[in-house]
């Protein structure tokens, strides 16, 4: 059987969505981050296969069979690794190695194009900025926003005429095809076959990515007459949803927080009046990728959206989404009675914007507020559901000191005791096993569909395989947690191999992929019985304390052995020791 190279079937197994292959033989249905329908590979009436596209794994919770995209196909199709292998490549266009010297001329036929849609751009961009001087209407605009010609200029903004083929007739004559044209989204075609210009009569913005290539424009209508923006159609070049207007100028900002606003205008405003630091999305509500390229830039992000109820939904939202970074410090600012910062800053200019960031609020205080003014919290149902709007929020806050904070300010607005609140954010009951009773309902009920095993040795495998399943996804976590943790831990040789592998990774900086582990066992129920424990969602917002609560129940129960083991070898203290040796379970 013809083997290939381990970064070919890493890529075959991470460029196709295990959801994607398997929703085209099973149906699935979505519950919390998994999707469960009927198994494939045996009878059965009511769903126990359950397929996690976040951690790329399958399992049945009733026959056992499990696997990542591979083995489904494998299993699915009967096929061997290497049929498997070369379908799914074929279906994600990867080039398998026989094939190999096409690759790099195809890396580079994708960079002469991706340049050449950038050279279109820029010419666009040139000629939009051309045409104002040929608009009155758009110098009048222009003048009407305050946006003077020094502005115009660093911000590349231009105009759109109102002709149908303008733009289109321009770039032809610059020697550029149709269907280049049409790919950098500048043109549109008629049922009648003919193309005419994508953006017409409209005011424009031109959108840089990171490295400051022209990717795409916003177009703003003069007048009230909608759509108000038209932005340029995501492609190979343009995404909404990955880039940010102005982070080209604000990554090289000295200030270590970022301005979050809604609207080129806002962004605008206010780096021009000095806060190089602003960014504003694209149209779209802020997604995953663009906060974690906020997090590696900044370490705050001050939310500065519009004042009005669409503003503040949207607030919530981003904070929700700006949370999954960790590390991230959040804020909110109240723009007061102003719409939104372009109209503050030009109605009160910069001092008082100062003075607005100097009281911006964390986002849980911005929440606690926010929600208080809905709720009359001299009524006991109405402090309920504060309590409960707020939770939703507390659930994001990763350490137990934040959430103290917070539900200390709650407890004072509400007279509800700080515990209570702290165990509605669903994060902790009293006592050692809160973890498990609580914020990992999810993974009891799809893993075991029941309740933990109360048996000690049973109780404390399934602890080692959560920690596993957490740290097996999270190589920041696995580094921060590194230094207690020891293969003298776990005790099957399938939990050592596991740790063996994830730790191999780590220290060879490379990331791990389910793939290669799987491909480390060789018999069909030791595949099966890993796929469990990589399925394992753990679902916890507070992975960072789930993780220390495994290490200390199985550091805890583990018995004197392991703790005699770990003292040896220098890995505790004495006084850890007798701690373990004193709370055996
Ligand atoms: N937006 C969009 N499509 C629309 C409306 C808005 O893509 N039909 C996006 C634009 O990126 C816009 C942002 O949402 O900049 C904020 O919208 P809005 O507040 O309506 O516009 P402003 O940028 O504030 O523009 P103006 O001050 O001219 O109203
Ligand atoms: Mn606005």
């Amino acid at each position: 059987m013809p083997l290939f190279p381990d970064y070919i079937i890493r890529e075959v197994a991470e460029k196709n969505d295990i959801y994607d292959v398997v929703s085209q033989t099973v149906s699935l249905k979505k519950t919390g981050s998994s999707y469960i329908g009927l198994c494939p590979f045996h009878n059965e009436k009511t769903p126990s296969f359950s397929v996690s596209p976040r951690r790329g794994i399958f399992k049945c919770f009733g026959c056992g069979e499990g696997g990542d995209v591979i083995g489904f196909v494998m299993k699915n199709e009967n096929l061997t690794f290497y049929e498997a292998v070369s379908r799914l490549a074929q279906r994600a266009n990867i080039q398998l190695p026989e094939i190999k010297q096409k690759d790099a001329e195809q890396a580079k036929r994708r960079k002469e194009k991706s340049d050449l849609l950038h050279a279109i751009n820029k010419d666009s961009a040139e000629f939009f900025y051309n045409n104002i001087k040929q608009s009155p209407q758009a110098v009048e605009y222009f003048k009407k926003r305050q946006l003077d010609a020094r502005v115009v200029k660093a911000f590349w903004l231009g105009y759109a005429p109102d002709g149908w083929t303008s733009l289109f007739d321009y770039l032809k004559d610059k020697g550029y095809t149709e269907s280049d044209i049409y790919d950098a989204g500048l043109i549109r075609r008629h049922e009648s076959g003919r193309y005419y210009d994508y953006f017409r009569n409209r005011i424009m913005f031109t959108i840089f990515d990171a490295n400051s290539n022209i990717i795409g424009f916003g177009g703003r209508v003069l007048d009230d007459s909608k759509p108000k923006y038209l932005n340029s159609p995501d492609s190979s070049l343009f995404s909404k949803s990955k880039n940010l207007y102005s982070f080209n100028v604000a990554r090289h900002s000295k200030k270590p927080f970022v301005i979050l606003c809604e609207g080129y205008m806002d962004t605008i405003a206010l780096v021009t009046a000095g806060y190089d630091n602003t960014v504003a999305t694209l149209g779209t509500a802020i997604g995953e990728h663009q906060a974690r390229l906020l997090a590696k830039n900044f370490d705050e992000v001050v939310i500065c959206y519009d004042s009005d109820q669409a503003g503040r939904t949207a607030t919530n939202r981003a904070i929700t989404v700006l949370r999954s970074q960790s590390k991230l410090k959040i804020s909110v600012l109240d723009l007061k009675a102003k719409k939104d910062p372009d109209e503050f800053i030009k109605t009160y200019g910069k001092d008082r914007f100062d003075m607005l960031l100097a009281a911006r609020k964390p986002d849980m205080e911005y929440l606690i507020d926010y929600f208080g003014e809905n709720y009359n919290l001299k009524k006991s149902n109405e402090i309920l559901s504060y309590i409960a709007d707020l939770s939703e929020y507390l659930k994001l806050v990763p350490t137990q000191i934040e959430l103290d904070v917070y539900a200390n300010i709650i407890s004072e607005k509400t007279g509800v005791q700080t515990s209570s609140i702290i165990a509605q954010a669903g994060m902790r009951k009293s006592g050692a096993t809160s973890k498990l009773d609580s914020t990992n309902t999810d993974v009891i009920n799809v893993v075991n569909k029941g309740s933990l095993p109360t048996n000690s040795k049973e109780y404390l495998d399934k602890t080692r395989a959560l920690l596993l399943s957490t740290l097996f996804y999270d190589s920041k976590l696995f580094e921060n947690y590194r230094h207690q943790l020891d293969i003298s831990m776990f005790e099957s040789s399938i939990h050592r191999t596991i740790f063996a592998y994830i730790d191999e990774c780590f220290k060879k900086g490379e990331k791990v992929s389910n793939t290669m582990l799987l491909s480390r066992f060789e018999t069909k129920e030791e595949i099966n019985a890993v796929s469990g424990i990589l399925a394992m969602d753990v679902q916890s917002d507070d992975t960072a304390h789930a993780v220390s609560d495994y290490i200390n129940q199985i550091k805890q129960k583990a018995g004197p052995e392991m703790a005699l083991q770990l003292m040896k070898e220098g890995k505790i203290s004495l006084e850890e020791f007798n701690k373990m040796i004193n709370n055996k379970g």
